[in-house]
């Protein structure tokens, strides 16, 4: 029989699922499961129609699927043949007790880590791959040592930087792939298991290895370096708008600079997503814990602009609908929080629409992926707000278009269709930056984009 490594992936989400299928894919002499708690999640992933939408996951799932790769929900099962286990299980935001809005709630990873403690019958490594606060791989190892029947745990830290949309070309041409361990001579047995499975498919010096707390502390550093740029553009947007500047030109002249680079400088109605907003609460949680206030203050602004350029969105719609929403119809395009996902997890759409429903507003939300994820968010308000897919559809009779996601097929709709279907005066309000805006406004409609003027007809 073919001597297989047996990997566990604990947690079948957007993380889980998608890396254990490239590993699946680009390891042959690896034997894959991955197991949740999610019983429906599980069965989406053994059947036609996957849990998540993202782009070319489907073709690597069903090449690899019941060859080396399974989905289950026997974890113990799981647990007990595996040599390497990765948890990829959730860590949002603490919403309760000390650290509430900030902290990471470690449930979920807690729970893994007694399972793993409970049902092991022999040595592993144990992968963290969802991301944690720095020196959790410590509190890990504590609470597997407490095995006395002759089983080690190796822990290792192996954050993951996909981003959603983009994932499987992230897992499979990774800037980097980071790897931490403790620097013992177990430590760095561990590390080279992990650093020979990615070799399969990349390059060996893109494979980097630190301390573990190196590690987990610069997945976090990551996210708050790019929300950070993100957060830096719109704040300049504001200016933008009042001054007459674009924001598509001041970020192309600073990005050509070398010294900056011109990726995450578009201006947009904020970042969303399960990462940033957690992770860079984290971080200022981290620091205020360890008494850095000025530090924690410093990262806790990008998040507070992030909310600053929603607000500052949904007032400027009030003020330039003449001071009153109430009754009028609204439509919303695009609810992911960002285009090629169906992801909804803090959307920037959501925060809008929550402030549209309180406006009184007839709402209507369309998307082309995300209008199930979308329903199940806003579940408490649904009888205030319609759903349709279809955007010309979904504009009839509307007010107001606000694009709040950048899909491609929002830049190409026949506008001209739309603004005829449209009350007068017509308002689009682009918080993507990605129509024509000048053609726009020659239809007819008075056109509000981000970090630019408003193109008006009264
Ligand atoms: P997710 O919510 O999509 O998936 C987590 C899964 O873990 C869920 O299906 C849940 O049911 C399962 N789970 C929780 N506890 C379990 C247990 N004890 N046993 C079995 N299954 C359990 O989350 P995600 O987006 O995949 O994120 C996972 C981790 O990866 C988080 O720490 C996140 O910060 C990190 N991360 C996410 C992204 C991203 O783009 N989504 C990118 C990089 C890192
Ligand atoms: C992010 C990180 O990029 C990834 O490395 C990490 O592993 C998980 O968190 P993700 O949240 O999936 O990935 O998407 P990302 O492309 O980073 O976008 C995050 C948010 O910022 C989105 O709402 C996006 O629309 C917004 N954004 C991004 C901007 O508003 N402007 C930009 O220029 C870039």
């Amino acid at each position: 029989m073919k001597n297989y490594i047996n990997i566990l992936c604990i947690g079948a989400g957007y993380v889980g699922a998608p890396t254990m299928s490239v590993i699946a894919q680009k390891c042959k002499e690896c034997k894959v499961t991955v197991v949740d708690i999610n019983k429906k999640r599980i069965e989406q992933w053994n059947s036609d129609t996957l849990p998540i939408y993202e782009p070319g996951l489907n073709e690597i799932v069903t090449s690899v699927r019941g060859k080396n790769l399974f989905f289950s929900t026997e974890i113990e099962k799981g647990i007990k043949e595996s040599d390497i286990i990765f948890v990829a299980v959730n860590t949002p935001t603490k919403e309760f007790g000390f650290g509430a809005g900030m902290a990471t709630d470690l449930q979920y990873w807690e729970k893994a880590a007694r399972q793993i403690l409970e049902h092991s019958e022999s040595s592993k490594i144990v992968i963290e791959k969802s991301t944690l606060p720095v020196k959790t791989a410590e509190s890990m190892e504590r609470i597997l040592q407490k095995s006395n029947n002759g089983i080690r745990f190796d822990i290792l830290s192996n954050p993951e930087f996909l981003a959603e949309g983009t994932a499987v070309n992230d897992l499979l041409n990774p800037d980097r792939v980071l790897i931490g361990s403790k620097e013992t001579k177990d430590g760095l047995k561990a590390r080279k298991k992990l650093v020979d499975i990615y070799s399969n498919w990349v390059d060996k010096d893109k494979i980097i290895t630190s301390n573990i707390w190196s590690s987990e502390l610069s997945k976090l550093v990551a996210n708050g370096f790019l929300a950070q740029r993100v957060s830096s553009i719109n704040s300049i947007s504001a200016l933008c708008e009042v001054t007459n500047a674009d924001i598509k030109e001041v970020a192309k002249a600073i990005g050509m600079d070398s010294r900056i680079g011109s990726k995450f400088l578009n201006a947009s109605i904020g970042f969303g997503g399960s990462c940033f907003k957690k992770d860079i609460l984290n971080l200022v949680y981290i620091c205020k814990s360890y008494g850095l206030d000025e530090v924690a203050q410093y990262w806790e602004n990008v998040v507070n602009i992030n909310i600053y350029q929603q607000e500052r969105f949904v007032l400027k719609m009030i003020k330039s609908m003449f001071n009153t929403l109430a009754s009028r119809k609204i439509c919303i395009l695009g609810s992911a929080f960002k285009a090629n996902t169906d992801d909804t997890r803090e959307s920037p759409a959501l925060f809008i629409a929550r402030k549209l429903v309180e406006e009184k507003v007839e709402l209507v939300i369309s998307d082309p992926r995300a209008l199930n994820n979308t329903k199940l968010s806003l579940k408490d308000l649904n009888e205030s707000i319609s759903y349709i897919e279809d955007p010309y559809e979904a504009s009839i009779g509307s007010h107001a278009i606000i694009i709040c996601t950048e899909w491609d097929k929002y830049s190409k709709l026949d506008y001209n269709k739309i603004y005829k279907q449209m009350v007068k005066p017509a308002f689009l309000f682009d918080g993507r930056n990605i129509v024509d805006r000048k053609k726009l406004f020659e239809i007819g409609f008075n056109v509000f984009s981000i970090g630019k003027s408003d193109l008006t007809h009264y």
